[in-house]
């Protein structure tokens, strides 16, 4: 496994690699979920890359920047063992040299949800994958559906920006209790643990409602809601049922959706998602 830092010395040894390449974007601290990104882009490339840059441009307070886990050594050794061929790890200073203004906006997914709770959020995200899809040149390249809004950004701007980089989406890898793997679990004290899987829970209850036949979204996020309620170190920043493909909000479903939450575990900020497939 090659690691680079210098993003001249990267893009030199991207040239030079001729067969189909994949691209894992990362932010390190990796966990099940970062390997299975990695186990799928076996099944597309032959050369498998994987970026490790903590975007502070994606973060919307320094100390949530500061706090989020570092854990280099041990990514290092998950990515080798993992058959990953080429680490980029570049420096915050060669990303955003000094003068840097640009920033991609991806208008309609940008300003709801994610990016109305985390101002600038799904604008630094944007910048930073065009960035990384710029640099590697990937045939492919690999996004959990956790981050789902994120996916649907991503997707978008590589239709309007006519990138030719094929953007696969992979499952979300759970605890054995539901709870959906994340870099940020691993700021959870044990009992905060056992918390945070009551928003898997609360998840399988809007899905089980809408199967019991009630089709209106604000019926089924109350439900959820008022499940939650019961628990006051969780504070639900938002409920919300979107389209599956073009995650308009849904008022009344007809069609496939995700169900998507953000909450507060005490100090701590988790997503989660379920999607439902309309037949
Ligand atoms: O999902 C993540 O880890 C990050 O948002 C990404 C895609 C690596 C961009 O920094």
């Amino acid at each position: 496994m090659k690691i680079y830092t210098d993003i001249n010395d990267f893009v030199e040894a991207r040239s030079k690699i001729s067969s189909k390449v994949a691209l894992i974007p990362t932010m390190g601290s990796l966990h099940e979920g970062h390997v299975s990104l990695i186990k799928e882009a076996k099944n597309y490339a032959d050369l498998l890359i994987a970026s490790l840059f903590i975007n502070p441009k994606q973060f919307d307070s320094s100390s949530d920047f500061s706090n989020y886990p570092r854990n280099i050594k041990n990514d290092l050794e998950i990515f080798s063992k993992n058959g990953i061929d080429i680490v980029f790890a570049p420096e915050k200073s060669d990303i955003y040299p000094e003068n840097f203004t640009s920033i991609v906006k991806i208008e309609n997914l940008n300003e709801i949800l994610e990016g109305s709770f985390r101002k600038g959020h799904m604008d630094g995200v944007s910048t930073i994958v065009l960035k990384l899809l710029n640099l590697s040149k990937p045939d492919y390249a690999f996004f959990g559906e956790k981050d789902f809004q994120q996916l649907k950004l991503i997707e978008r701007m590589i239709i309007d920006l006519s990138i030719k980089t094929e953007i696969i989406p992979v499952k979300t890898v759970r605890n054995k209790n539901g709870l959906a793997l994340s870099s940020r679990n691993s700021l959870l004290s044990k009992e905060e643990v056992i918390l945070a899987e009551e928003i898997y829970k609360s998840l399988l209850l809007g899905i089980d409602t809408y199967k019991n036949g009630i089709y209106d979204s604000n019926q089924i996020i109350k439900n959820i809601e008022n499940y939650l309620l019961k628990f006051p170190e969780i504070k639900i920043e938002y409920v919300s049922i979107r389209d599956k493909y073009d995650f308009i909000e849904l008022k009344h479903i007809d069609r496939s959706f995700a169900l998507l939450i953000a909450v507060y575990i005490n100090e701590v900020r988790l997503i989660d998602n379920m999607i439902c497939d309309l037949k």
